[in-house]
């Protein structure tokens, strides 16, 4: 089992599409274990954003992330670090498959809505930057033999 770090972008909150965009996760199988509404401070969008630092984009990026509150979770699940980005789909919405979030509901490389860790390690980098250990809940949910069964 992989956890994933998943942050619903100011334009999802703005939009109003917090409810559709978890739907998608949920009805794929994945686990929700962790979840919070935050507005990121300066300290928080650094921090996660710290690779892209020097990108042309990146305090661009910083002030969108920061404009608006997000909405941060963690999910669980066989492979869910790249099960949840093949969802989310490539970072350009105007280039993204049709049917992955980004594909559905985005026209901007930027205000692309959803934030998927891309890597495993990236992830267990990313999810202390936003749950501490108490946060997130270690549950088994009965429907996972029959979705994934091990
Ligand atoms: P994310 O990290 O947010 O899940 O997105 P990603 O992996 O698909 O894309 P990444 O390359 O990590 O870029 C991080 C975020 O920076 C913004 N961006 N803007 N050309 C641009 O204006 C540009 N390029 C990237 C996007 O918000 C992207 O998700
Ligand atoms: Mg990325």
């Amino acid at each position: 089992m992989e956890r994933t770090l998943i942050v619903l972008k100011p334009d999802a909150v703005q939009r109003r599409l917090v409810g559709r965009i978890i739907e998608r996760f949920e009805r794929k199988g994945l686990r929700l274990v962790g979840m919070k509404m935050l507005r990121m401070d300066e300290q928080r969008a650094r921090r996660m954003y710290s690779v892209h630092e020097g990108q042309h984009f990146y305090e661009p990026l910083m002030a969108f992330i920061m404009s608006s509150p997000v909405v941060a979770m963690v999910l669980r699940g066989p492979q869910a670090v790249s099960v949840a980005r093949s969802l989310i789909g490539t970072t350009d919405g105007r280039e993204a498959a049709a049917g992955t979030i980004r594909g559905d509901w985005g026209l901007s490389p930027r205000h692309n809505l959803v934030h998927g860790s891309d890597s495993a390690e990236s992830a267990e980098k990313e999810v202390p930057i936003f749950f501490e250990p108490e946060e997130l809940l270690d549950y088994g949910m009965d429907d996972m033999k029959w979705v994934s069964p091990t």
